[in-house]
């Protein structure tokens, strides 16, 4: 795969997979980003011009995507309206991006017979108890409780029934919670840390009892990579590292990495219809393909986490005020 097609490669998770492909292979990239408040131009500035090109423009569009894919040997879709808070507040935009985007890719690879991964989320599979001794597998069935995972979770039967129906070439992941540089502060790990360099006090919805179970972006991007070369067509493949840890545990570990008492955070209004519990089994992805984790110490990644927020401080700050100003009008 000489030339590949990344949707949302101006993004967290795109923007870091990006690198990942042009620092670990001799492909190059072309990034299809419509530059949403989510994404990040500085994210993939200073690759090279000869590696990484970037168009803006919407995944909804046929006439945009059409010429993209036809000149891409594979597509790597990560474009998607990605927070579940805001699907709470206006579900239109991910009805429209996961849905109707993922559609117009399809329709694409299937007129000329690309190679396509999809990548989505194991909020797919709803949600566990905290005591239940199963993990998320691929056979899990599908229960997504908010509009972000229920749009997600018809994107992923969109991919199935594209293979099943059209003889798509195409692959599926489902990646459980990622953190790392680059990600937007209005989620947890970030929205947390910036609020401790900002004199504020971190944020836990309901108790903090619920869990996720956190893998590095790094991670997620050669995984994503080892399933493009050596996933068999058709297949899902669950993504995760074996990093549960309750949000409180997380704000906790934040605090004492940042020298701050670790009972220094506000219990805020839950999130509505709130997940209790992620945890994924990978086993599938690592027996077959023989992918393993390297951030395997979750303290340390949080830690060079923390050192990026604090040394990046220009990328953070102009959109801090704004997203504390929505959250508090939820009361969080
Ligand atoms: P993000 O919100 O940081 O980035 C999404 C990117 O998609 C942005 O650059 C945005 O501009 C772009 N985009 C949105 N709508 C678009 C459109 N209509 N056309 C073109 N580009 C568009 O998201 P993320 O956290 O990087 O997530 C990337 C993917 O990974 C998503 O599909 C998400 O569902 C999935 N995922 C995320 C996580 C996580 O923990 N963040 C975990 C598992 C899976
Ligand atoms: O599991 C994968 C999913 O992980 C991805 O599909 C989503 O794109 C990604 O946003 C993430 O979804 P979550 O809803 O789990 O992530 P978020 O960062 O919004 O919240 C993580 C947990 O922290 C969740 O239990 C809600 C809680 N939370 C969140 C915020 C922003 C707080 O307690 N306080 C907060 O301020």
């Amino acid at each position: 795969m000489r030339s590949i097609l990344v949707t949302g490669g101006a993004g967290f998770i795109g923007s870091n997979f990006v690198h990942h492909v042009v620092d670990s292979t001799d492909a190059s990239v072309t990034v299809l980003d419509n530059l949403t408040y989510a994404a990040s131009r500085e994210a993939i500035d200073g690759l090279p011009g000869d590696r990484v090109d970037l168009v803006v423009g919407d995944i909804a569009d046929a006439d945009v995507v059409d010429p993209l894919v036809a000149e891409a040997d594979a597509v790597v879709h990560f474009a998607a309206e990605s927070h579940n808070d805001n699907s709470l507040n206006d579900p239109s935009p991910f009805v429209r991006t996961n849905l109707v985007g993922t559609f117009t890719l399809l329709e694409a690879v299937r007129r000329h017979g690309t190679r396509f991964h999809h990548v989505s989320t194991d909020e797919v599979y709803g949600d566990l108890e905290l005591d239940d001794p199963a993990r998320f597998t691929e056979t899990t069935p599908y229960n997504p409780s908010s509009p972000y995972s229920s749009t997600k979770a018809g994107s992923d039967l969109l991919v199935r029934a594209w293979v099943r129906s059209f003889g798509v070439a195409a692959t599926i992941s489902n990646c459980s919670n990622n953190y790392g540089p680059y990600q937007h502060i209005e989620k947890f790990i970030p929205r947390q840390i910036t609020n401790v360099l900002d004199g504020r006090r971190p944020r836990l919805y309901g108790e903090g009892l619920n869990v996720r179970d956190w893998i590095h972006t790094a991670d997620h991007s050669s995984a994503v990579w080892a399933i493009l070369e050596r996933g068999r067509i058709g297949e899902t493949y669950l993504i995760g590292a074996d990093g549960e840890e309750t949000n409180r545990d997380v704000v906790e570990t934040i605090l004492d990495l940042m020298g701050q008492p670790t009972d220094a955070y506000d219990l805020v209004t839950d999130r509505p219809g709130h997940d209790m519990r992620y945890a994924i089994d990978s086993t599938k992805l690592r027996t077959e393909l023989g992918w393993a984790p390297q951030f395997t110490d979750f303290r340390s990644g949080l830690a060079a986490t923390i050192d990026w927020y604090r040394a990046n401080e220009a990328w953070w700050r102009p959109s801090k005020d704004a997203v504390e100003a929505r959250y508090a009008e939820a009361g969080q």
